[in-house]
This record gives C-alpha cells, structure tokens and sequence, in this order.
C-alpha cells in the first residue's frame, strides 16, 4: 500500500500519520454515526525519529504508507506508547516486526499492559512522569494521566512545536477530510466531543478533573493539542478546557430527560403527560423513545441534565430489554447527582416498576415519588398523575440550579 496515503504535516517537526475509520459505528456501544479516526503521529527530529501511538490493527498499512510518505519507516528510532488499548496499540507488532526500533516507551503501567496484550520483540521501558527525551534541538516530557482513559495512560509534551500529545482527552469520534477542529462546524466540534467525553470518560471524571487541572499550565501555552480521535486542536484550547472543567462538574441546568419503552402506546403517553408538566415546571425536556434513541445519545443529553425520568411497561415480569440495556450502560458511566424518576405501564404485574427504580437507585438518583404505575391504559386521574410528576421533578431540579 506503500504509495496509496501520505502524511499531513502539523508543525515543523510533527506530522499525522494515522486512519480515518468512515465505516465504524459501535465503539464499544457508542453509536460512533460520524466514524472516528486514529491519530498516530511522525517526529522527525535532527537527531532522531519518534512514533507517537499507533492506529487500530486494520488501518495499519493506510499508517505505514503514510509513514513512508515521509521517511524511511526503518528510520524509526523509537516508538511511544502513550495507552494500550487497541485502537492506538493494534498496529504496534506489526509496526515494530517491519522497522526494529530500539524500544518502545511507555508508562509504568503501560509495561505491564503493552506485555499483557503482546510479545513485543524490542526492549519496552518505562519513562517515569516527569522524565524527558531529547530529541536533539527538541524534546519531549512525559506525564501519567491514569484513568484518561485507562490505568496506564499518559500524555507528551513537545517543546519547541509547543504540541501536547494528549491520546484519548480531548478526542471525539468524528471521521473527516479535515485534520483541524477549526475547519469544521462549530456546533458539530462541540456535539461530538461532548458525547465523546460523556461516553468515553465521565466514569472517570474525577480523575480526568484532576489531570487536567495539573497540566493546566501545560495545556494553556500548547500551540497544538494533538487528540487521538478526530480533527485535531489549534485554536479554541482555553474553550476547550472549560467545556473539559464544566462536564467532569457535571453541574445540573433545568434539563429534563425522559426516555421510556412502550409495547401499546400507554407508557409512551405517559412520558409525553409528564413532558408536558416538566414543561410547565419550567423545564427544557429531551424526550426520547427508546424505540430511536440510542443509549449514547442519552448519555451526552445527561452531560448537563437536571433529572432523568425513565419509563417502562412490564414484559413477562421484567422491565422492557431496551430499558434494561440503558440502565446497564448508565450504571458503568455513573452519572453524578441526576434527579430521578420511574413510570410505567403494565397489566397485572408491576415488576418492572420497582427494578427501574432500584437500578435508578443504584446509579445513586435522588429519587423525587414512588414509582408510578398504571394498569393498562391511563385515565383522566393518571394523566393528572404523570403531568404532577413532571412539576414535582421540575421543583426539585429548579431548587437545585437556584
Ligand atoms: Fe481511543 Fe481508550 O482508546
């Protein structure tokens, strides 16, 4: 493929050598529907060459050829590793069988993950946070950032181009033919990182708070933040770095979100009922039918919601599969200090009510009523019923915002 795909050059010494994945739409049940890319980048130093990352194993001779473009890829002195999962680490045996570098860096943590995936054929030694590469009239510095996004995940530094190699922080999954943020819709950079960030790290929020509150200072005089998924940053970093601050907050606005499943239409008129009283709470509410909303989806609407109120009917003594599976994906994101709800309709057995209310619970919601049910189809009462719902939790949501 040598001759198919050539480097974008980024700043003096730095180029992008990654893929773009136009294809990909489950990232791991991230309904990725704008593709994503895999940034892997070339430093072509005075006095040597260094491979920042890699890309995901089927992209990797689109990343040689791109090499290639720009060097002898048998140049390649040394390769950093700054994260182990495989979308950035696929390519790495393939890469290091074809050039022999004479190592692979990589955290602490990242030795032992780098072993546990791969029999690497080349020394792979740890760079301690802290430690820097010269690189001749450059030099890198690296920093630890566990848990953005794994254990063993840490970030570069080049002097001298002023590019913070950050991996996964400050990615999204967005396949496009441009490389920076600035050549793309405003509105889509911030959709797409937002659901990245809700997604891919808020189980980690507290840990990425605390990173990026460190390498602020690094952060703030970077000319270039080179992320490992999507267009890339040169400008808008200080914007960035509050969307970064104000999501890992997860601070509640007067955002209401109502998602549910319906087998006849019952609970689904139900969650419009409560919509409506929501509504005149004085709330913004996102209702969305489990039916055509993706659980990805609800996560990024949850980045900066008040309250979540979840409905399902009853299905042979269990809560609806859709719900089910909402319910599972948000207990690993862990979504901190929501306002909760569960509704429902069923016939004559109202399981489902109590197990969506227990997983609410589990997620640690500040549940506002009972759950409310309704046998078969809601009456003049029960509509009175959900639009008191949706008051009840836009008053504890309003009294939270202040
Ligand atoms: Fe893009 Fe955590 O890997």
């Amino acid at each position: 493929m040598t001759g198919t795909f050539e480097a974008f050059q980024i700043s003096d010494r730095v180029f992008w050598v990654g893929a773009i994945d136009w294809s990909i739409r489950d990232f791991h049940g991230y309904l990725t529907d704008r593709g994503t890319t895999y940034n892997a980048f070339l430093i072509k130093g005075d006095q040597k060459n260094v491979l920042v990352d890699t890309v995901k194993k089927p992209f990797y001779e689109e990343m040689y050829s791109r090499i290639a473009s720009v060097i002898d890829p048998s140049t390649i002195d040394t390769v950093i590793s700054h994260h182990a999962e495989l979308d950035h680490s696929g390519s790495l045996p393939a890469l290091v069988a074809a050039v022999r570098p004479t190592n692979v860096l990589t955290s602490k943590a990242g030795v032992d993950a780098l072993s546990q995936h791969f029999s690497l054929d080349v020394p792979v030694q740890a760079v301690p946070s802290g430690t820097t590469m010269e690189l001749g009239d450059i030099r890198l510095t690296f920093h630890d950032t566990r848990m953005l996004h794994w254990p063993e995940s840490m970030v570069s530094w080049l002097d001298g181009d002023d590019i913070l190699f950050s991996q996964d922080g400050f990615g999204m999954h967005l396949a496009s033919s441009q490389r920076w943020t600035d050549e793309l819709n405003a509105e889509l950079i911030h959709r797409e990182t937002a659901k990245y960030y809700a997604n891919i790290l808020m189980p980690f929020a507290g840990p990425v708070s605390k990173v990026v509150g460190k390498l602020g200072p690094v952060i703030q005089k970077a000319k270039i933040i080179a992320n490992e998924h999507g267009p890339m940053w040169r400008s808008g970093i200080e914007e960035l770095l509050g969307w970064y601050n104000r999501w890992s907050e997860r601070k509640p606005t007067r955002k209401v979100v109502i998602t549910y499943a319906s087998m006849w239409q019952s609970t689904a008129t139900m969650a419009r009922a409560i919509a409506e009283g929501a509504a005149q709470g004085g709330m913004q509410v996102a209702l969305m039918g489990l039916d055509t909303a993706h659980r990805s989806d609800i996560a990024m609407e949850l980045l900066d919601a008040g309250a979540l109120v979840v409905g399902s009917p009853n299905l042979n003594g269990f809560m609806y599969p859709t719900v089910a599976d909402l319910l599972t994906y948000l207990k690993g994101l862990k979504p901190k200090g929501l306002v909760g709800a569960a509704f429902g309709s069923y016939g004559w057995s109202p399981a489902a009510l109590d197990q969506v209310q227990a997983a609410l619970q589990e997620i640690k919601m500040d549940l506002v009523a009972e759950p409310l049910g309704v046998k078969y189809v809601p009456t003049t009462q029960d509509w009175q019923a959900c639009r008191q719902l949706g008051k009840t939790v836009a008053e504890r949501v309003q009294s939270l915002c202040g």
